[in-house]
Order: structure tokens, then C-alpha cells, then sequence
């Protein structure tokens, strides 16, 4: 049986090749330059054994893949009143980049959007670092769930620094409600930096079988975030994850995920495994056209939906 997984997958894999819709995403003009028609999908168990096909160790940039992670190291480091005081945990149902904010007290409806996670970027550290090490912490959190060293594309992170301007008007708004209480530039720089982590398919799904398996990577053995962190983050990822099209995702795959416009996808099922697909060509919310496929696919095939 385990041996027939990497078939499967190539087979899954050359099923949605045929499907060339969706657009690069070109608002961080060097996500452009990217190959369309890479793709690749990997499972990662608990028990530390991998199945890979297609692209798995391209590197690419996490880009919104990195939310629920950083949201956890803020939840770890902050606590959940203070995290939650600022950042709730409400499905927007509006785009990654809509400004988001409850009326009245400007909290970002939750940590997936973009307001939310810029927020809670500024969370990790527990207000104690200063941006440079802040970044490093997330960038090392990242790393653990990995169970490799990250790196940032200091070229991917200077192109989306460039053309910030949504970004940093936010922020600017958050700074205005008192939810973010520091340079708002300071903060989407280190909030844009997270998001130019470097990884692969292998590694994505390593960091969803950290959360599969309840914050303990599989390959390390290393506890990177508590277990009640993990059953937040996951709780997050299955109402807010996929953003505008959460609702057509829980019925239709029904897995806690979250999505990267890089062209990352990643879906967590507690106690059993860490999914991970890559392919750049986005939909209309700024989600990958062949990851939805796939994703649609290990649903219906082996009986996943657990949402
Ligand atoms: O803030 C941004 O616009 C990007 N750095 C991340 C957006 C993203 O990945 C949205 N997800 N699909």
C-alpha cells in the first residue's frame, strides 16, 4: 500500500496538469517570473514517512502559508487573551487584502487576512523584540516546524516591499485603532519578510504534519508550539483558511488548510497527516488552481473530509 502512494500522486498530478486556468499572480512582480506549470504534491504522516511526486523541492515563497504558523508563535508567546484582544477569530468572508476591521474597535476580523496577520506578526515576541529579531524568531519558528533552517528571498521580499501600498495603508489603520502600537512600516516590513520564507512542497507538508500531529514535528521530535496553541490554529485555518472561498472549501474538501499566492496549498488532519501541494496559477480569491484540484481529489479518493 505504501509504496503505491507516490503512483497515486503522479497520477492525481498528471489529471490536473490539463487544467491551465488561473493567473500568476503579478501584484508582487516577482512572483511573476514564476513556472506556471510546476506542480507537486507531497503527504507527510505523523510517524515521520513522506510521499512526494512531481516538484517537490522547488523552493518557492510561503507567502500566506506563513499566517497560521506565525499565529501560533504569537499565541505561544503573547497568550490567547492578549492575541485575542487583538485579532479575532471570525471568517471575514471578504478577500485576503480587504481591510477587514471590526467597526468600532479595529480589530481585524481574524489571522488569516491580511489585517489580521499583520497584527499578529506584530504579537510574536510578545512585544519584547525589536523588528529584526522579531523576524528572526518567526523565521526560526518557521524553521521548526520545518525541521529545516529557512531562509528569506531577500529579491521576492524588496518587490512586494516596493509595491506595499495596501499593505502599509492597513497597517496604518491598525496603528490608528491602538491595535498595532509601533512603526506600522516597521511592522510589514518584518510581516512581508515572513511571507518570503523560502520553501518546497516537502517542507510545507512537514509544517502540516506539525500541526497533524499536535505541534511535535515528526522528523525532529521537537515540540514547537503547545498542543491548545495547535487546536486554535487549526480551528482558524478550517473557518478562515481559504478566505473568501471557505465555504466552497468545507464542503467541498472539507480539510483545515491555508493557501499561498507563491501557489502553496496545505491542509492539516489531526493525528493522521500533513498534505501539501504547489502549483503558481491562482483563482480568483488567490488560491491555486491545481491545489484546489488536488485537493478536491485526496478528498473524494480517500475519504478525508473531516470538516
Ligand atoms: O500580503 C500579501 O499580499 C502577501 N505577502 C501574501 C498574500 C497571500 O499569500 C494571500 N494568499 N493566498
Amino acid at each position: 500500500m505504501q509504496s503505491m502512494i507516490p503512483d497515486y500522486l503522479d497520477q492525481v498530478l498528471h489529471d490536473v496538469a490539463s487544467n491551465t486556468s488561473g493567473e500568476l499572480a503579478d501584484y508582487i512582480p516577482e512572483l511573476a517570473v514564476a513556472e506556471p506549470e510546476r506542480s507537486g504534491a507531497v503527504f507527510a504522516t505523523v510517524d515521520g514517512r513522506v510521499y512526494g511526486a512531481g516538484d517537490i523541492d522547488t523552493e518557492f515563497t510561503i507567502q500566506s502559508i506563513s499566517k497560521p504558523f506565525a499565529y501560533a508563535l504569537a499565541l505561544d508567546d503573547s497568550g490567547f487573551d492578549t492575541v485575542l484582544a487583538k485579532v479575532g477569530v471570525e471568517p471575514s468572508g471578504e478577500a485576503f487584502n480587504e481591510i477587514s476591521l471590526e467597526r468600532g474597535t479595529g480589530r481585524p476580523r481574524n489571522p488569516m487576512i491580511n489585517a489580521g496577520a499583520i497584527t499578529t506578526h506584530a504579537l510574536v515576541g510578545a512585544g519584547l523584540l525589536p523588528p529584526d529579531e522579531r523576524v528572526d524568531r518567526v523565521v526560526r519558528g518557521l524553521s521548526a516546524f520545518a525541521g529545516r533552517p529557512l531562509t528569506v528571498d531577500a529579491a521576492v521580499c524588496a518587490s512586494e516591499m516596493d509595491n506595499a501600498h495596501r499593505n502599509l495603508a492597513i497597517a496604518h489603520m491598525l496603528r490608528s485603532y491602538g491595535i498595532l502600537d509601533e512603526d506600522p512600516r516597521a511592522v510589514v516590513d518584518g510581516y512581508v519578510k515572513q511571507c518570503s520564507v523560502l520553501v518546497t512542497a516537502r517542507d510545507l507538508a512537514m509544517m502540516a504534519a506539525t500541526l497533524a500531529n499536535r505541534g511535535i514535528n515528526p522528523l525532529t521530535g521537537d515540540r514547537v508550539v503547545a498542543d491548545s496553541v495547535v487546536r486554535q490554529v487549526l480551528s482558524v485555518m478550517a473557518t478562515c483558511g481559504m478566505y473568501d472561498a471557505a465555504g466552497d472549501w468545507a464542503t467541498q474538501v472539507g480539510i483545515p488548510a491555508k493557501s499561498g499566492v507563491a501557489g502553496g496549498l496545505i491542509g492539516a488532519l489531526p493525528g493522521q497527516i500533513g498534505i501539501a501541494t504547489f502549483s503558481p496559477r491562482l483563482d480568483s480569491h488567490g488560491n491555486s488552481v491545481r491545489g484546489v484540484a488536488l485537493f478536491e481529489r485526496f478528498s473524494s479518493d480517500m475519504g478525508l473530509h473531516v470538516m
